[in-house]
């Protein structure tokens, strides 16, 4: 895992949105998979600015979302289609026909998901995943205790997932209590992982997932196992790393190996 731990989640946003940028100007038919909520905003926020301003082109790009609430229709305000309409695909030139977020009202959910793995199968596989993390340590609606070699399915949400989840919904009875999500396994086939987390609340899953053990039990240290994963941290989510000065010599090494002042 690379961590880089920014001032801010602006600069870490950004950080974010140069890696995606460049991933598409190097590829543009590039596989993007897409989170939700709060933490990735300010990343959309920039890709939208960097197609305004500097004509970041989306039109060939594909994309797959981590996830959807059960029973939400696309319309729904709080649906997962809904938050990607309104905070990236509309402002952006990508196909609307090449976006996919999981059908919450899918009737068989057992053959929906693998019919989601296949679609991101046949488009090529996922090049780059965006990830957040919730204060229990799952990835996508990954909970606690979900299988870390687990596919497309159904899940119950986790009783704090509720509770913070309950900021969008005005009140905690309104919150669907099931989501189809991308599993574990679906994440780690992704061949580069970019996952962002920002503010105190985070500080101890994501030291939990960088630094603890593998388990089930905090799904993000799953992914551990990937080969090649960005985590993005500002300095509030990366106040518990132990070896915080350790990851900020790797950047500054990085930093000279591009600056050419070490061959
Ligand atoms: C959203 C998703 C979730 C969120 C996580 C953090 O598609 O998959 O895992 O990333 O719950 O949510 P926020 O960013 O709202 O703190």
């Amino acid at each position: 895992m690379r961590v880089i731990i920014e001032p801010s989640a602006e600069l870490g946003s950004q950080r974010a949105a140069s890696i995606v940028a460049q991933l598409v100007r190097k590829k543009p038919r590039a596989i993007l998979g897409l989170a939700t909520g709060g933490t990735p905003l300010k990343l959309y926020q920039e890709l939208i600015r960097m197609h305004q301003s500097e004509g970041l082109d989306f039109s060939r790009v594909t994309s797959f979302n981590l996830d959807e609430y059960v029973g939400l229709p696309p319309t729904h305000p709080q649906s997962y289609r809904h938050f990607m309409t309104e905070n990236l695909f509309r402002h952006v030139n990508i196909d609307i026909r090449n976006t996919h977020v999981p059908d919450g009202r899918a009737l068989d959910y057992e053959t929906y998901g693998s019919q989601y793995e296949a679609m991101i199968e046949e488009a090529g596989g996922i090049d780059l995943q965006i990830l957040g993390i919730g204060r229990d340590g799952h990835i996508a609606f990954n909970e606690p205790g979900s299988s870390l070699g687990s596919r497309t399915r159904l899940k119950t949400l986790a009783p704090e997932t509720i509770r913070d989840n309950a900021r969008f919904f005005g009140t905690e009875e309104d919150v669907p209590r099931l989501a189809i999500t991308m599993g574990v396994g679906t994440i780690l086939e992704s061949k580069k992982c970019i996952l962002l987390a920002f503010g105190k609340d985070k500080a101890e899953a994501i030291a939990a997932t960088v630094e603890g053990p593998v388990t089930a039990q905090v799904t993000g240290s799953a992914l551990q196992f990937h080969r090649d994963v960005v985590v993005i941290l500002d300095e509030e989510s990366a106040s518990q790393l132990q070896r915080r000065s350790y990851y900020d010599e790797v950047e500054e090494a990085h930093r000279r190996l591009q600056s050419g002042e070490v061959k």
